[in-house]
Formats: C-alpha cells, sequence, structure tokens
C-alpha cells in the first residue's frame, strides 16, 4: 500500500515562524524510511511552500493585509488549497495521507482534501475527524483573540467560518469540502478561548479534555470517542504535537503543561490503527526554532505517534 507524505512548509497561520521547517526535522530524523522497512507502506514525499507573492511565514506583507481582523488570510488561504488540492489527488486514489506541518491552518486544507476525496470514493459519505490539541482551533474570524488563523481551522473546515461579505478569499472552500460537526471528537483540550467553549457547546462537539484524561484514561476516553464515532467511517486525526506535554515535545509555538504523556499519545495512535479505518493524519506545529535543544525529544515524540498510527510497534 501507498503512504503519501505531504511535508506542508506553511508558517503563515501562526503569530511566530518556525513551524516551516517542522516537515524537514521530521523527514531528516529517518521516520518515513523506517516505516517503509517496517511495514508495507510505500512512501512517497511531495514537499510544498508557498511561492511567490505571498511568502511562506507569518511576517506582515504588503500584498496581504488584514481581511476581517484576519492576519495572514491571502497566504493562508492559498497554502491551505495547494494543499486541500494536493491531499485530495493522494486520497482519491485510496492512499494514506500523511500531512505534516506547519502550523495548524494547514488542517483547513487537510480535513476539505480528504473530506471532498471520501464523499467521492464512498458515495456521500461523511469523514469523521479526531482533533487530538491542547487548543480548540475553533474561532472564528469574529471570535478569534488573536486573529490568527491558526486557532480558526476548525470553523473554516466545518462552514461555521465563511469567506467575508466582499472578499472571495475562502471561497474555494465548496458544500463538498466540509466535515459535519457531529462527527467530530476533540482529545486533549486544557486552553480552549471563552468564545471557543460556546460554539463547543452551542453545536454539540464531543470533547474530552486533559481533565477528562486524567479522570476516566485514556483507555477509556479512545474507547468513548471510537463508539460516539461507530466503526463504520473513514478516519481522519489531526495531531498537533502540543497535545503532548511539554516534557515529550518542547519544542512548539504555544506549550501549555499539563499535557498527555508520550505513552497516552501513543495509545491514542494505536488504537486508531486497531480501527482499521484510518484514511489520513496530520502531526503538526513542530517547531525547530522553540527550545532548538531538544528538538530531539520532540521528534522522537512525533515520530512514535506517526509510526504507532500506521502500526509500527514503538
Ligand atoms: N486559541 C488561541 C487563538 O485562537 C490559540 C490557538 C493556538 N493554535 C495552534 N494551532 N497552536 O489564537
Ligand atoms: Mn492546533
Ligand atoms: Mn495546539
Ligand atoms: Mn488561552
Amino acid at each position: 500500500s501507498h503512504l503519501a507524505v505531504v511535508a506542508a512548509k506553511y508558517s503563515c497561520g501562526a503569530p511566530i515562524g518556525g513551524a516551516e521547517h517542522g516537515p524537514d526535522a521530521l523527514i531528516d530524523a529517518g521516520i518515513f524510511s523506517e516505516i517503509e522497512s517496517k511495514t508495507k507502506y510505500k512512501c512517497t514525499i511531495d514537499h510544498i511552500a508557498q511561492s511567490g507573492t505571498f511568502g511562506n511565514t507569518n511576517e506582515a506583507h504588503d500584498a496581504d493585509p488584514d481581511i476581517n481582523g484576519m492576519k495572514r488570510p491571502r497566504a493562508v488561504s492559498l497554502a491551505s488549497k495547494q494543499i486541500s488540492e494536493c491531499v485530495y489527488a493522494h486520497a482519491r486514489e485510496g492512499k494514506f495521507v500523511m500531512t505534516l506541518g506547519g502550523d495548524h491552518s494547514i488542517g483547513i486544507g487537510t480535513v476539505t482534501g480528504i473530506a471532498r476525496a471520501i464523499r467521492e470514493r464512498f458515495g456521500g459519505s461523511e469523514l469523521s475527524v479526531l482533533w487530538i490539541d491542547a487548543h480548540a482551533d475553533i474561532n472564528t474570524p469574529e471570535t478569534s483573540p488573536s486573529r490568527r488563523i491558526h486557532g480558526m481551522p476548525v470553523a473554516f473546515a466545518s462552514g461555521l467560518a465563511q469567506s467575508p461579505t466582499g472578499h472571495s478569499v475562502f471561497d474555494w472552500i465548496t458544500a463538498s469540502h466540509l466535515i459535519n460537526l457531529k462527527r467530530f471528537v476533540y482529545i486533549g483540550l486544557r486552553d480552549v478561548d471563552e468564545a471557543e467553549e460556546r460554539i463547543i457547546a452551542e453545536n454539540g462537539i464531543k470533547a474530552y479534555s486533559m481533565d477528562d484524561v486524567r479522570r476516566y484514561g485514556i483507555v477509556k476516553v479512545m474507547g468513548l470517542a471510537l463508539e460516539y464515532l461507530g466503526d463504520e467511517t473513514p478516519i481522519h486525526v489531526s495531531y498537533d504535537i502540543d497535545s503532548l506535554d511539554p516534557e515529550w515535545a518542547p519544542s512548539t509555538g504555544f506549550p501549555v503543561t499539563p499535557g498527555l504523556s508520550l505513552e497516552e499519545g501513543i495509545h491514542i495512535s494505536r488504537r486508531l490503527h486497531a480501527t482499521g479505518n484510518l484514511v489520513a493524519m496530520d502531526l503538526v506545529e513542530v517547531n525547530p526554532l522553540v527550545e532548538p535543544g531538544k528538538l530531539g525529544t520532540t521528534v522522537k515524540s512525533a515520530g512514535s505517534v506517526i509510526q504507532a498510527a500506521l502500526g509500527v510497534a514503538v
């Protein structure tokens, strides 16, 4: 079988740069050569980054003024459109798609691209999404305190956030790209904005916080999450490395303590693999410029959760 690795080298959705170097740090550590030697997967790698007008990073850009308060809207829209088309093409052919970030705004691209491919492949059926993160990333341009789009991907991929009136900037997102928030589960939340709490409650979104993980244990939480989604559904996991405790993943832009242990993080991946329904994974927010002396620890943790999701014994 075929593993399509997509190196999404962007940080225009975040307030700090560095995440655009995440994919190469993971690839250079040999994670995918190891996967090829230990599994049946053949890997190909697409490297994508912005070219032309906008630039890859968060830096202010004359050609990309704020829209509806959003920072770097054109850059993020173009990046996520490129990613969406790339992952769509791979998933349409039945490949497992592994996207490496990049800041989490790339999730607009991955989730929309996979959702569209699944609709076409399985006669309109909807994708399920697990969002493993310290943060909910469901602000709309109107509610976001930071105005940064890495805090908004769930809102764009579900249609809660739309292209602001008078601007076609995110108009490439159509009904065929959108996910259903009834088929969506959070795990690991511990830094959620007030407006996000309200959005989660209003939309009845299933969410297991870090407190829930401590109360019930990760085994129970994963059981409940998978039972909620059912066993007849394709699953996409969008894994933010900051879901792990900073002890295990220090090189990330927005670490929040206390988080998942590496063992809990690996358990999530193993359970997802065991369903036989996992079709795509994102591993985002590895930032080699944060705590560079501990990048090795972060990359090793990321490698373990990636490999466990593909059935490698780690
Ligand atoms: N909730 C905050 C915001 O909207 C933080 C988001 C952090 N997201 C991330 N992908 N690291 O800006
Ligand atoms: Mn995130
Ligand atoms: Mn996060
Ligand atoms: Mn906060």
